[in-house]
């Protein structure tokens, strides 16, 4: 049976994404550098006789050489530290593994003439001047700032993709994916639902930054790999980027103040400086989604943040207990 490949696998995507594709009763390999990925993420499905997994860096050619005696017929590519907490941290090693990670996965899609899904992100439009953001806007991205290692590292992992497309004829699937959420995601992962989520439960000051009335999409994580691997599966995506987010829009504020009311929380809003070249806006068109994919996304932000805190909140208690 050929294999998928899922690099950052043990990261909040992808531990999903590798979860769903053994239930639905695919062989699969994990790789992760545990960068940011936590293995715990992969516990349920380690000792599962479709599950390896590969401790490696995919930036590294040498690390993953034994990927080429696999038969593969899919790659998607989510390797990559994604929380500005993480790759402010590491500005290197994300251009690296959005720039070099690629290619090297997309060396080997071509070798096995699998599949590829490139991962790029809403972060590829910068601080948007059109709005709400088609694929076809080519974005506002400051080269010269904290954003840009992974801006504009993720604008170069989409062009190594066309190159592989254009040149070598590699199916490959560019997903622009906007703010994703559930429980999965790492509660110090620096990101604003679990920010928000963490603080409230723990009765800690609830910080906005700036005045909270920068807007932002939020999608819940089923409906983003359902559409991650419509997208592998549909030929009429191969060869497009695609943005997969959900198109309801919010304040930063008014998320804040929904978290409060869904956990019942004391916690006090408080307002610290905005972070440079934060966006004001964000929310994706999804037109082309719906007309290639047929997809959009079902949960609300209400259900997606009850499920949410429900899981941190047993998660704490198991702590407390
Ligand atoms: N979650 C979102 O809202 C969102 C939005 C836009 C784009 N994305 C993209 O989706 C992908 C997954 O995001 P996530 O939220 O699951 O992030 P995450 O940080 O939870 O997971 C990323 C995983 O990649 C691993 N990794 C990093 N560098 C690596 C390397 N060189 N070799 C091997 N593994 C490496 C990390 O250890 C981690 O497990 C990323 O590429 C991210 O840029 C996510």
């Amino acid at each position: 049976m050929r294999k998928v490949i899922v690099s950052g696998a043990a990261g909040f995507l992808g531990s999903y994404l590798v979860k769903q594709l053994i239930q639905q009763g695919e062989e699969v390999i994990g790789i992760d550098n545990l960068s940011s990925g936590l293995m715990s993420n992969l516990s349920e499905v380690m000792n599962h006789s479709s599950f390896k997994f590969l401790l490696a860096d995919v930036s590294d050619k040498e690390a993953i050489t034994d990927l080429y005696q696999e038969k593969v017929k899919e790659i998607y590519h989510l390797a990559s530290q994604a929380s500005p907490k993480f790759y402010q941290a590491n500005p290197f090693e994300t251009m690296k593994v959005n720039t070099q990670g690629t290619f090297n996965l997309l060396e080997l899609a071509r070798d096995k003439e699998a599949k590829f899904l490139y991962t790029s992100t809403s972060e590829a439009y910068g601080d948007p001047e059109v709005h709400p953001q088609p694929e076809s806007y080519r974005g506002n991205v400051n080269t010269w700032g904290p954003r840009a290692c992974y801006d504009e590292a993720k604008r170069l992992g989409e062009v190594i993709c066309y190159e592989f497309y254009e040149r070598y004829g590699v199916a490959v699937k560019v997903a622009r994916i906007f703010n994703t959420y559930s429980a999965g995601l790492r509660n110090d992962d620096g990101r604003v639902i679990s920010n928000f989520v963490t603080q409230a439960l723990a009765g800690e000051d609830i910080t906005v930054y700036g005045d909270g009335s920068q807007t932002r999409s939020f999608c819940y994580v089923d409906d983003n790999i359902r559409g991650l691997q419509l997208m592998m599966g549909r030929n009429e995506a191969t060869g497009e980027i695609i943005n997969i987010g959900n198109p309801k829009e919010y304040s930063i504020l008014e998320v804040a103040n929904i978290i409060k009311e869904l956990t019942h929380s004391n916690s006090k809003i408080i307002f610290c400086p905005l972070p440079k070249d934060d966006p004001k806006v964000r929310r994706p068109d999804i037109g082309k989604a719906r007309e290639i994919l047929n997809w959009e996304p079902f949960v609300t932000l209400h259900d997606g943040l009850n499920l949410t805190i429900q899981t941190y909140q047993e998660n704490l208690n198991s702590i407390l207990n």
